[in-house]
């Protein structure tokens, strides 16, 4: 009998000769205290959290988690069902609105996490004969939302315009497309020229999805987004986003003005078939996408200090994912992966986590240590940051 583990067997190599180097496991690290959206206690030392998505530092604001201990009193722990049958409370119609009103739109659904978004808003949409068209760089969700459906997957090169224009000019005119892309791509946290890439798609007759996961809250003059701050929000058909991320909780959604969009109710299987989130999250979550939008000097600060940890890093000597700061993620590039797990593991024990990223989920076979940044980091504790990654590069040799 063949052993179906044995594909693994490269992975779980590589894994353990990490491991019997003597690195701890940098993807089985716990938090053993969360003090504030920036501190935690893990191996019992004060840690920096550099490694979150909590972009906007939602986490403990006082009056998310009144709310959501006031919705586990009223409703209880969970709704034991899906949205089309027991589990719609007034909850998911206030986050829905709290949605609609955020993106000035007409629809908003919310699904169980932004995964489930992306699996069930690409999958249902594009159809046997229909096209997607996406950026090879798309985030594990929309690569599976088009593995569950049946229409047929056209890559193209990363944020290139001429490429996408290229691949929408050869398909047939009159086919369904469903051109795919990302606000801010969460590897090197740069940001797509979507504002010519939904030109060149509507020229093309193509629908637009934009997945804004990491720049909700954060990019744009209201916190909308990358088709927000180029000025085409309006001319996106679909955008879709998470709790997991700015709005510091869990669950996911897709916001849209297509009159029809409602349908997607009761067509979209992971939307159906599947539990809803519980009370107390959308309550949270409510709140805080409410509070989200007039959160302007958050956001100033928050360029501040993807600009300010941008330009030390670089002063240091460390080769960075984009010549710019254009997000609050800095990815950091490693040589290779052992000098990043020994580059991590050295941050962690200065007392700063970041994520070590490899591939798959990384573009071009690149280690990276990924630093997201949170508006509630103060400038002294970037201070901070930067003297534990001096400290940590020295060590291991990533700089002189
Ligand atoms: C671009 C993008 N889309 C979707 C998701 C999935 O979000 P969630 O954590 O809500 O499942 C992520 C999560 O990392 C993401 O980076």
């Amino acid at each position: 009998m063949g052993d179906l583990f044995s594909k693994f067997d490269p992975l779980i190599e590589q894994r353990e000769t990490l491991l019997q180097g003597g690195v701890t496991d940098p993807f089985n690290l716990v938090m053993e205290r969360v003090e504030s959206p920036t501190v935690a206690i893990c191996n019992g030392k004060r840690t920096i959290l550099l490694g979150t998505y909590n972009y906007m530092g939602m986490t403990f604001d006082p009056d998310v988690i009144a709310a959501g201990k006031q919705a586990l009193e009223d409703f209880g722990s969970g709704t034991t069902g899906s949205r089309v049958l027991n589990g719609t409370y007034v909850g998911h119609k206030a986050v829905e609105q709290a949605l609609k009103d955020f993106y000035a739109m007409d629809h908003a659904m919310v699904f169980s996490t932004g995964y489930q978004a992306n699996l069930g808003v690409i999958s249902t949409m594009a159809g046997k004969d229909d096209y997607i068209i996406l950026d090879i760089d798309s985030h594990a969700s929309i690569y599976d939302g088009c593995a569950l459906g049946n229409a047929q997957i056209v890559p193209f090169r990363h944020n290139d315009v001429e490429a996408l224009d290229k691949r929408l000019k050869r398909l047939p005119p009159e086919a369904g497309k469903l051109v795919v892309l990302e606000g801010v791509y969460s590897m090197l946290g740069d940001v797509a020229p979507l504002k010519e890439m939904v030109a060149v798609s509507k020229a093309a007759g193509a629908m637009v999805l934009v997945d804004e996961a990491h720049s909700m809250g954060f990019i744009g003059e209201r916190g909308r987004g990358v088709a927000e701050a180029q000025g085409v929000i309006d001319e996106v058909d679909f955008i879709i986003g998470t709790f997991s991320k700015s709005v510091g909780t869990v669950g996911g959604f897709c916001v849209s003005n297509h009159p029809k969009f409602e349908i997607l109710r009761l067509v979209c299987r992971p939307y159906v078939f599947t539990a809803s989130l519980p009370p107390s999250v959308v309550a949270t979550a409510a709140t805080s996408i409410g509070k989200l939008m007039d959160s302007a000097d958050k956001r100033t600060h928050l360029w501040e200090n993807s600009k300010r940890l941008h330009a030390g890093l670089r002063q240091l000597g460390f080769t960075l994912g984009t010549d710019e700061p254009q997000s609050a993620i800095i990815a950091v590039i490693m040589p290779d992966l052992e000098t990043g797990a020994a580059m991590w593991e050295a941050l962690l024990r200065e007392g700063l986590y970041v994520n070590l990223a490899r591939p798959p989920a990384t573009p071009a076979g690149m280690t990276l240590l990924r630093c997201s940044l949170c508006a509630l980091h103060s400038e002294d504790q970037v201070g901070e940051i930067l003297g534990m990654f001096a400290a940590a590069g020295r060590a291991t040799g990533c700089i002189s």
